[in-house]
């Protein structure tokens, strides 16, 4: 057991700091992670276009699976049956999980949210099912990754009114749920999420109860839904000021460089985002100057690489004018563009890391 506490599973150790942003070590039963720290999306067990062995050369630390996408495929009692997703899908470095509501919402018009949980209506059959904390907690137990999330109900930042501060409440009850149904404590850390929309006195009621159950790490949520950079912004700076210090804090659904180099001056570890990948499908790079779109005409006939500051494969190998003509067309063109990205991300993960370490963290580069 690596746990500070019973109820923990992870160590965190702030290296070095530069005003608000922190370089540290995080140690999870998989892995010993550095922060800051990008995490690609691999909804289903698999990041789209990359191998196992790709991951790791770009050496990706932590990866994100979904509690929804899992328990509908392969299911949750086969994870368990297998020995967990670690195990199923061959990934030996550290996994997250996202706990499923979120997904549900966004994804499916008919999920509906009560007390009980999130109800929806089953993508198979069509019936109507529900999804309680319990269930959450129970599932990503089943999956095993080294960091789960708590259901919370999440609200688009554009929403005001009283649902906001209903959502805000419903989470800070759901936690307690999540936390009695947590079955592996020692072995998976659960992280609270913290809501409340735009609105700073909701968000301090929340961070103050989560914090109050003293949980191993703590995620922002609700952000990144159509409200405004200095929104966005503000409410990142208020709830790391309120966070404790000596805890890894995630910013949930952020993939933009720029918010990331901007949310770590702030004082936030973790991110996550389907952008990278989902961005390279359709035929877009992310490079130092901001993003490249190699569906461009002018594409056809430039035969740099994609980025002449990477030093990825990618950019060792290919030409914009070869990529240009594979992106949206053939699979490879995905996957290698997507390579190219997650080594985007996590070159700026670990070049926030080193420049706090170094004391140079305001000279960052952090692209678009
Ligand atoms: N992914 C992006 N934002 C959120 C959020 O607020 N809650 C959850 N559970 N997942 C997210
Ligand atoms: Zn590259």
């Amino acid at each position: 057991m690596l746990g500070i506490s019973p109820s923990m599973a992870l160590r965190f150790e702030v290296l070095a700091r530069h005003n608000r942003a922190r370089a540290s070590r995080l140690t999870l039963p998989h892995y010993e992670a550095l922060t800051p720290l990008f995490m690609p999306v691999g909804t289903q067990g698999t990041i789209k276009g990359l191998t196992n062995d790709q991951l790791e050369d770009l050496d990706c630390q932590i990866i994100l699976g979904n509690t929804y996408h899992l328990a509908l495929r392969p299911g949750a009692d086969l994870l368990d049956t297998i020995g967990g997703l670690h195990k199923f899908m061959n990934w030996p470095r550290a996994l997250l999980t996202d706990s499923g509501g979120f997904q549900m919402v966004s994804l499916l018009h008919l999920a509906d949210i009560t007390e009980e949980g999130v109800t929806f209506q089953s993508p198979v059959d069509g019936k109507p099912m529900l999804l309680t904390p319990e269930d959450s907690i129970q599932i990503q137990n089943k999956i095993g990754a080294d960091i789960i999330m708590a259901l919370d109900d999440v609200v688009k930042t554009t929403t005001t009114g009283p649902r906001v501060e209903e959502a805000m409440y419903r989470t800070l009850r759901w936690i307690d749920r999540c936390i009695a149904a947590h079955s592996r404590p020692h072995e998976q850390n659960l992280f609270g999420i913290v809501q409340g929309g735009l609105d700073p006195q909701l968000r301090d009621i929340c961070l103050e109860g989560l914090v109050a159950r003293n949980l191993p790490g703590y995620a922002i949520g609700g952000l990144a839904g159509g409200e405004g950079k200095d929104a966005f912004w503000r409410v990142v700076a208020q709830c790391t000021a309120g966070l404790p210090e000596d805890k890894p804090r995630y910013v949930m659904g952020i993939g933009f460089p720029l918010d990331i180099v901007v949310c770590t001056a702030l004082g936030a570890d973790m991110y996550d985002c389907v952008y990278p990948t989902r961005t390279a499908r359709f035929g877009s790079a992310l490079v130092s100057e901001g993003v490249l779109r190699l569906t461009h005409a002018a594409m056809a006939t430039d035969y740099r690489p994609l980025d002449s500051s990477c030093t990825c494969m990618v950019c060792k190998r290919y030409t914009r004018a070869y990529l240009h003509t594979l992106v949206t067309k053939e699979a490879m063109g995905s996957q290698l563009v997507s390579y190219h990205n997650i080594s985007h991300m996590m070159q700026l993960s670990r070049n926030l890391h080193s420049s706090i370490l170094e004391g140079r963290f305001p000279d960052i580069h952090g692209g678009s």
